[in-house]
């Protein structure tokens, strides 16, 4: 049976990047059948939710998903559970991608192009696992209201056993084919989330960590290290929010959050959901700008980790940085490329 690829471009540069990865997947994987769904605000204009049922089931029935980006100013005077992304947040819970695996890979050619000095980047490889479908960002209750003639506004960090030990489990199969260590990022000493966290992880280590090398740090500490030292750490293993904090911050080191891509990851059989971590960048939609590797190295990414395809997967990445090596650049990485421009080099150097 031929394999399946649902692109879900969404909103802003969404469609942008998309569509270099739909031509780029014309080169590496010819022979695999893509289709396309709305998410987002797309989805909301013209169905009235930011992701339907159809699509849903859709996602479910492929063997990966690429997701552009979601959002933007357009809607936001929409109730919160039709914003855009709410619709991303029901597709991560809905295929249950537990699993967020965020690489901060510091390409040769752009080790001038990060605000930091070359030689804390150089070399820079690390990847995030951050845990996508719990904490704070599903935890109820949470709201918005009065209480005693006071207005509050509050959200619920929780987690459960299943949920840290399952995530924790797929860092250490990560690092275990990396350099097998893993540092546990939480604020054990203000949350109590934090220490669960804490206790959990190294329950599991005690029982699944066998080689792997367990370290902790608080999440602000994290930060400071990351600008700091970045080489020190292998594998970051973090909750949903400071995850996504952190992610932000690690692409940074890498030149651009442009070049970034991810992978989310469910049980074996669920498909996973590969997503650029930048937003759908408003303030440059529209202009043909972007920089779509981000979301070509997701789809790097889809092809390794659910498509079983190794080798498309490694020619897809050489490209890539071939084309960085030859002075591709679009301008968040200082240069003047236009995003078609920039996945024809890449193609080009395929
Ligand atoms: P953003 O990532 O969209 O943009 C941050 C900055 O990075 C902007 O200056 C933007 O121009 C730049 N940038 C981002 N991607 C780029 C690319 N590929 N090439 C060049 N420059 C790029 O973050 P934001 O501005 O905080 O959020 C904008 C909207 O996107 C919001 O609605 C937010 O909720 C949403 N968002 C969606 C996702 C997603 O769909 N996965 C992720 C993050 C933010
Ligand atoms: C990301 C984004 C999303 C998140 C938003 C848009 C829901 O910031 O993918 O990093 O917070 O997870
Ligand atoms: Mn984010």
């Amino acid at each position: 049976m031929k394999q399946t690829l649902l692109l879900l471009p969404g909103d802003g540069i969404g469609p942008e990047v998309v569509a270099e990865v739909r031509r780029l997947a014309g080169v590496v994987a010819p022979d695999l059948e893509l289709q396309e769904g709305l998410v987002g605000g797309a989805s909301y204009d013209a169905h009235g939710t930011p992701l339907t049922d159809d699509t849903l089931d859709l996602a479910r029935k492929s063997d990966a998903v690429l997701l552009g980006a979601v959002g933007g100013p357009k809607w936001n005077g929409v109730s919160r559970d039709k914003r855009p992304e709410a619709g991303l947040l029901a597709l991560r819970k809905g295929l249950d991608v537990f699993a967020n695996l965020r690489p901060a890979f510091c390409f040769p050619a752009l080790v001038s192009a990060s605000s930091l000095k070359p030689e804390i980047v150089q070399g820079l490889d690390i990847m995030i696992v951050r845990e996508l479908t719990g904490g704070v960002y599903f935890g109820t209750p949470r709201g918005i209201d009065e209480k005693g003639g006071l207005r509050r506004g509050y959200d619920t960090s929780i987690y459960t056993h299943p949920e840290v030990e399952r995530v924790t489990r797929v860092a250490f199969e990560v690092a275990r084919g990396r350099d097998g260590r893993v540092c546990s990022v939480e604020k054990s000493n203000v949350m109590e989330t934090g220490l669960f966290w804490r206790q959990e992880v190294t329950l599991a280590h005690a029982e699944h960590g066998a080689g792997v090398e367990l370290s902790h740090m608080y999440a602000d500490a994290c930060a400071m290290e990351l600008v700091r030292a970045p080489k020190q750490f292998d594998v970051i293993l973090a909750g949903n929010l400071f995850g996504d904090i952190l992610s932000d911050e690690a692409a940074m080191l890498t030149g651009s959050i442009g070049m970034l891509p991810s992978a989310s990851l469910g049980d074996e059989g669920t498909p996973g959901l590969y997503e650029p971590v930048h937003g759908s960048a408003p303030d440059i939609a529209g202009q043909g700008i972007a920089n779509p590797c981000a979301a070509i190295l997701s789809l790097e990414m889809a092809l390794r980790w659910s498509l079983g395809r190794e080798k498309a997967a490694d020619a897809l990445f050489a490209a890539v940085g071939s084309a960085l090596e030859k002075g591709a650049r679009t301008r968040d990485l200082g240069g003047e490329l236009t995003t078609r421009q920039m996945a024809d080099a890449i193609i080009a150097a395929l």
